[in-house]
């Protein structure tokens, strides 16, 4: 077998851990093992390694300390859902919106596939613990990987190293496997981002809780702690073990006289997740922190009320589109200790994205590695450009975003990217009307995904490429937990919209810092202020209840985006309920009563 950077019994006692990865190096044959340890030091070697290998390009020290640029192979620059799989060992149980494929087939597959793929190659190690080390939210994975890009991403999203594998002992840990699938033929030259574009494989098995990734080096893809464990297997976890994994940010807002709540927000990849985490209010004394922009495991907590953590520990923003403007907190994250993949080059040694400045640099280089001037008919950065940057250089990072016990959820909201019809925030009447919410989600597809961008597409919970089961058992452990609760302690459940367009396509509302207003509304009704008209759809904001102090919006646009649209309403009912078919009898009768209920109330 491969020689280990050190020796396994100094680095874990964990008797299934080393089997398996003495497993794994005799299918890969690697030419080394790297146990990873997580510190600086590591971090630093591998990323001078890629500087000379051709992968990372160091940015200028002192514009932006320890920081790398990195230009993928532009066949592999997004999630790619129709390559991902879940192999239940029944077809039915993986569900109408997931790629189902046969577990028995798919090893056999996978046995093919990884034979001899890390030849040449290192096969690194790395032990990390989603959520806080300790908290009883907390899970712990290992992934095996031949890429070192993903090594320094998995340090900066993941508590990483040694620490976590004191913690796990001998306990369980999710394998999680991953190749670019590209060995290194002897006295043959790497290229600086090795993948199989043409073949790549996400394969999950939700019963065994094990991870398959293949071809891609690529965010979600690759950095396996994130989409494939975090949302696949551990929605599969959170259903047999009662507890939430959701594609949320989670975050803080404080009031004028200082009370605080936190809220989770569910909106499909590239939607301004980030940017609602950390947000700047636009309202005198009310303050916004952020505990995670991505992704919430909750679980109920012994005083009956749902606590939520962040299993991650750093952002992979999307790039495009943020700014000082548009998120200064963000941008400010970012400002050290970051890895910017498939962003512009500048002159000085520094990174550029179309929305980063109103003008661009005169000359830059793009993602493609290919001379830039503006005016150029490619863009510059790639759509889905991402930093990777630590959570904890975060501004407004909040002071509970390592606690273990979590954070208290007093308000869940459900967004998209929807030019009509869904108005700026609508609250639910109770929990069930409230998950009907969350199975309404559809949104436009954005550039986080291969695939066409802004199609309108179903996304429930903004979970349609991250539920590692079938989306209607999904729906009815939502209800479950629910029933299982004291109503009175269960956050209330609301829908938001940012993205209203007027005829000509004109925003309705300016979105950004100014979402503030509507979270201080969701913050008083979760406060017990009434302020709120019932109507067919839910309760939406009492006429004057939102703060629109220093807003300029006509009150004809405010008045478009709080209507009731009857005829818009009609038409999503006929089409939701065609929707739900897709779910065959393992749609809950709830959702049907509410589908009812809803068409009730608009033609009474
Ligand atoms: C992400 C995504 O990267 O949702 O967070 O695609
Ligand atoms: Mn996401």
């Amino acid at each position: 077998m491969a020689p280990t950077n050190v020796a396994f019994e100094s680095w874990t006692q964990n008797v299934r851990l080393v089997e398996w990865i003495c497993e794994m190096a005799e299918l890969c044959e690697p030419e080394r093992i790297w146990l990873c340890d997580g510190s600086q030091k590591e971090y630093d070697q591998l990323a001078a390694l890629m500087v000379e290998s051709g992968t990372f390009i160091k940015l200028n020290d002192s514009l932006r300390p320890n920081s790398y640029l990195c230009r993928s192979n532009p066949d592999d620059v997004a999630r790619v859902e129709d390559r991902t799989f879940i192999c239940s060992e029944k077809k039915e149980d993986a569900g109408p919106t997931n790629n189902w494929y046969d577990p028995i087939d798919m090893e056999r597959i996978l046995m093919g596939l990884f034979k001899g793929c890390m030849r040449g190659r290192t096969m690194y190690v790395i032990p990390y613990s989603m959520g806080p080390l300790g908290s009883d939210i907390a899970h712990i994975g290992v992934e095996i990987t031949d890429s070192p890009y993903v090594v320094c991403n998995m340090r900066t999203m993941t508590r990483m190293g040694s620490a976590v594998l004191e913690m796990l002992g001998d306990g369980f840990f999710v394998p999680c496997m991953h190749s670019v699938g590209a060995p290194l033929e002897e006295g043959k030259k790497d290229v600086p981002w090795p993948c199989n574009a043409k073949n790549k494989y996400i394969v999950h098995f939700p019963e065994k809780r094990t991870i398959w990734s293949y071809g891609s080096g690529y965010g979600g893809n690759a950095l396996l702690g994130k989409k494939c464990f975090a949302l696949r297997i551990a929605s599969a976890m959170a259903r047999d073990e009662g507890w939430l994994a959701e594609h949320m940010l989670i975050l803080g807002i404080t009031n004028p006289a200082g009370k605080k709540k936190y809220f989770a927000a569910a909106f499909p990849s590239a939607c301004g997740k980030t940017n609602l985490a950390m947000l700047t209010s636009r309202l005198p004394g009310w303050k916004v922190e952020t505990v995670g922009d991505d992704i919430a495991w909750m679980k109920f907590g012994k005083d009956g009320r749902l606590y939520a953590i962040n299993p991650e520990a750093g952002f992979f923003g999307v790039a495009p589109g943020t700014s000082d403007q548009s998120n200064p907190n963000a941008m400010a994250s970012i400002k050290r200790n970051s890895i910017f993949t498939n962003v512009a080059y500048t002159d000085e040694g520094d990174v550029w994205w179309e929305g980063m400045s109103k003008e661009s640099p005169k000359h830059l280089i793009s993602w493609l590695g290919e001379e830039w001037t503006p005016g150029s008919e490619k863009k510059a950065a790639h759509p889905n450009a991402r930093f990777t940057a630590p959570i904890a250089q975060c501004p407004v990072v909040d002071p509970a975003y390592e606690d273990p016990a979590g954070v208290p959820i007093s308000a869940i909201l459900f967004g998209g990217r929807r030019p009509s019809v869904m108005p700026l925030v609508c609250e639910a009447f109770n929990w069930q009307h409230g998950t009907f919410f969350g199975a309404s989600v559809s949104s436009q597809t954005t550039a986080a995904a291969a695939g066409a961008v802004g199609k309108l597409r179903h996304d429930p919970f903004a979970m349609l490429p991250f539920c590692g089961y079938h989306m209607g058992d999904y729906f009815r452990h939502w209800l479950a937990m629910g029933e299982n609760a004291e109503a009175s302690k269960l956050p209330r459940i609301y829908t938001v919209n940012w993205f209203r367009q007027d005829n000509e396509g004109k925003w309705l509302w300016p979105g950004f810092g100014e979402n503030s207003r509507i979270l201080k509304w969701i913050f008083e009704r979760t406060d017990g202020e009434k302020h709120a008209d019932e109507t067919p759809i839910g309760y939406l904001p009492k006429e004057g209840a939102l703060d629109l102090n220093g807003l300029s919006l006509s009150p004809k646009d405010l008045k478009e985006l709080l209507t009731v649209d009857k005829k818009g309403w009609q038409n999503e009912i006929a089409e939701l309920k065609d929707y739900f078919t897709l779910f065959g009898n393992r749609l809950p009768e709830e959702f049907k009563e509410e589908v009812r209920d809803l068409e009730k109330r608009l033609n009474s």
